[in-house]
């Protein structure tokens, strides 16, 4: 299993870390989603309903999308894995560094990767060309939007060329949205109609409001792919606390997402400006996670932070990247500041 952020269960008193290692909203969880899942409690003595109708038919009013298209599950994370054991692609294309959750799927499965290195001379451009020529009959390429974690977001014209050229191939393209409500100016993404047989949408809505504790993830796909991703999860892929929240936040949710989305411009900008007066490197992105590089190594900042009980992603694991980079949550304005005052003392320190 790769590293992963939000490891404060490797801490000792977990809730008391202030969390710049996984990249959710520091606005949430919303009033309404919290009293929807303790309203839903009062139904865990029966099963959730096994087809998810409420929220499917939510979702489906709420995307456009048909709702035999859509499929739900345990976060993105189930659905990435339900994914690549349908397709069994011949082989998966990614740009790295990227989620290592995809890698390390398809090596499970045994699904031949084929990485194609980002890097930070040029702000970590996707290679679209390369994908592009690169991808064959059966292939599966995915496109993070935004890239987890560079933060750089795909362009309308770029994801455009990969889903022509996985269509004139016979290959699949895949973008992972999971960041993209968070992201400020929002990054593109598909209306089709009709929609491709080689395109899915991942979504969830465990960064956006906030619930990686609930675990409630949707993909976008063709009716008929849909039923094969489908028959890979078990026979109740979400639970009714999950189903309860992520109805709250699909009825109630859009103005809190706008909010957030103004709040993260001026926080970020904020974090952005105090890590460079601090000479941290920051690379351009567009997400609610910023791409640094520090002059100190990852482990050593890390071990500094500890006494603020702050936390924070080293990136070492990443391909392509060393444990000079490490990669930092946007949270609130008051959170920024409590992370640069510790820097500062870090640093004042060397
Ligand atoms: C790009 C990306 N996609 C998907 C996921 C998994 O999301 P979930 O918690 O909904 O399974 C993550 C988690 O960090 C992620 O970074």
């Amino acid at each position: 299993m790769s590293l992963h952020g939000g490891r404060i269960w490797d801490c000792d008193d977990p809730r008391s870390w202030l969390d710049f290692s996984a990249n959710i909203n520091p606005w949430g969880p919303p009033a309404f989603a919290v009293e929807a899942a303790r309203e839903a409690l009062h139904w865990a003595d029966r099963y959730p309903d096994s087809e998810s109708r409420a929220l499917r038919s939510a979702l489906a009013s709420v995307t456009g999308h048909a709702v035999e298209g859509i499929v739900v599950g345990n976060g993105a994370g189930d659905l990435i894995r339900a994914l690549f054991a349908s397709l069994r692609p011949r082989r998966f294309l990614t740009a790295e560094p990227t989620f290592a959750e995809y890698g390390d799927v398809a090596r499970t499965l045994e699904i031949p990767v084929v990485s194609f290195p980002l890097r930070p001379d040029d702000g970590f451009a996707f290679p679209v060309e390369a994908l592009c020529g690169a991808l064959g009959g059966g292939d599966l390429v995915l496109a993070c939007q935004p890239n987890n974690p560079t933060g750089r977001a795909w362009t309308a014209e770029e994801l455009g060329r990969l889903l022509g050229a996985a269509t004139a191939r016979g290959a699949v393209l895949v973008v992972d949205e999971c960041f993209r409500n968070l992201t400020v100016p929002r990054g593109p993404s598909f209306q089709c109609a009709p929609w491709p047989e080689g395109l899915f949408l991942l979504r969830a809505f465990t960064k956006d409001f906030s619930l990686p504790g609930l675990r409630v993830g949707y993909l976008l796909a063709s009716p008929q792919r849909a039923t094969m991703v489908r028959s890979f999860l078990q026979p109740w892929p979400i639970n009714c606390v999950g189903e309860a929240a992520a109805l709250a936040c699909l009825e109630k949710g859009a103005s809190f997402i706008a909010d957030c989305q103004a709040r993260l411009a001026i926080a970020r900008q904020g974090l952005e400006e105090g890590l460079r007066i601090r000479g941290f490197q920051v690379f351009p992105g567009a997400a609610n996670y910023l791409l640094c590089r520090s002059s100190r190594d990852g482990a050593s900042l890390q071990r500094g932070l500890v006494p603020f009980r702050i936390l924070i992603r080293r990136c070492h694991s990443f391909p392509g990247l060393d444990d000079f980079f490490i990669r930092l949550a946007v949270r609130s304005v008051e959170d920024n500041a409590r992370l640069l005052s510790a820097l500062e003392v870090v640093f004042s320190g060397e």
